[in-house]
């Protein structure tokens, strides 16, 4: 910061030019940029209505296919990220196609994935060999360093969006990737063997955790929704959330995903979240419903409609309110499990 005396500031800029060479850089040049009052996103509210980019979707597979791509994906870019290809400052998300007939080679990453699927029926995402096939509204897992590939048997086109800690794993330097040298991994367990094994409130006799991913990497939205269903009627409203539930490994009550939370929430129609705000960014999809989501107050303001598989990105420390015209289901991935492991989480309501 320039200061009164013109002598002081040409000595300190002297200072600063000398110590350069020596790859020295004073702290107090970027003190208060580093060590801010407040959390500072570069990420900015954004909201991608799914229908307006429908085409474009359903076009990338004229354009490419999923053999060649590897991963047929639009990255859905925040605009205050432009470049960096990230939905938040700590997320990567993107809405990938495949058609009928099509596989999405075999491989395996060390980042995690997560898929909610949009649209589209007789998809399957195979995961260490285990199919399991996707509908509408289902959260799927692929694990830290697990193969997978992706197919479709079905009719007409499957989409659905990625979420990924990409951003977290290549920053901390554990970024790896491989290709299987086929393109299918060997067929496993029969389809939806995790969820029968995992999923229903019992565990085998003698399991041991291996891993620190869910054993089931499929959550069905007919069970998530149902369980939505029996709870709305007497439930406590939380005057931010709604009704809100976590997606969790069933072996340990924690995360279904060590780096990433992952929700479901149900809003009555008429409903109006209170102004909320947490050190969390993250992605929202609607699965169900409509309505208004609201970001900031006063001249700052910025508001979204939102309609069924809108996405909406959350920039950290972000307040933001969700007005339901109907009754409204949103799944939302967010960092908040990386931060409360760090003990940093803060929100504020
Ligand atoms: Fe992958």
């Amino acid at each position: 910061m320039a200061s009164a005396d013109p002598t002081h500031d040409s000595i300190q800029a002297a200072f600063t030019k000398r110590i350069e060479a020596d790859r020295l850089v004073p702290l107090w040049n970027f003190f208060s940029n580093w060590f801010t009052f407040d959390p500072q996103a570069e990420a900015e509210p954004y909201l991608w209505h799914y229908d307006g980019l429908r085409d474009s979707v359903l076009e990338s597979a004229n354009v490419i296919s999923a053999r060649e791509a590897e991963r047929r994906v639009l990255v859905l870019e925040n605009p205050g990220l432009i470049g960096k290809h990230l939905v938040t400052d700590s997320l990567y998300a993107g809405l990938q196609l495949i058609t009928p007939g099509e596989v999405a080679p075999a491989h395996r990453h060390t980042p995690v994935a997560l898929r909610f699927i949009i649209e589209g029926s007789g998809g399957y995402t195979s995961v260490a060999g285990e199919r399991t096939y996707m509908e509408p509204g289902d959260f799927i897992v692929t694990p830290s360093w697990a193969w997978h590939d992706h197919g479709h048997e079905g009719e007409g086109p499957v989409v659905w969006l990625d979420v990924l800690d990409v951003p977290l794993i290549r920053f901390l330097g554990a970024n790896f990737t491989e290709h299987y040298p086929e393109e299918r991994y060997p067929e496993g367990p029969p389809a939806n063997d995790s969820l029968h094994r995992y999923g229903s409130n019992l565990r085998p006799v003698g399991y041991r955790r291996d891993t620190l991913a869910s054993p089931i990497f499929s959550y069905p939205y007919a069970r998530t929704r149902e369980s939505l269903e029996k709870l709305k009627n007497h439930s406590d409203w939380d005057p931010c959330y709604g009704l809100k539930m976590e997606y969790i490994d069933p072996t340990t009550g924690g995360p279904a995903i060590p780096t990433i939370s992952t929700f479901i929430q149900l809003l009555p129609k008429g409903f109006s979240t209170a102004p909320y705000r947490s050190t969390d960014g993250g992605v929202y999809c609607v699965a169900e419903g409509a309505g208004t989501v609201r970001f900031g107050d006063g001249e700052n303001a910025t508001e979204f409609r939102f309609g069924p598989r809108d996405i909406f990105a959350v920039p950290y420390w972000q307040s933001f309110s969700i007005e339901a015209d109907e009754e409204t289901v949103i799944f939302s991935a967010t960092d908040k499990i990386v931060q409360t492991k760090l003990g940093v989480w803060r929100e504020q309501r």
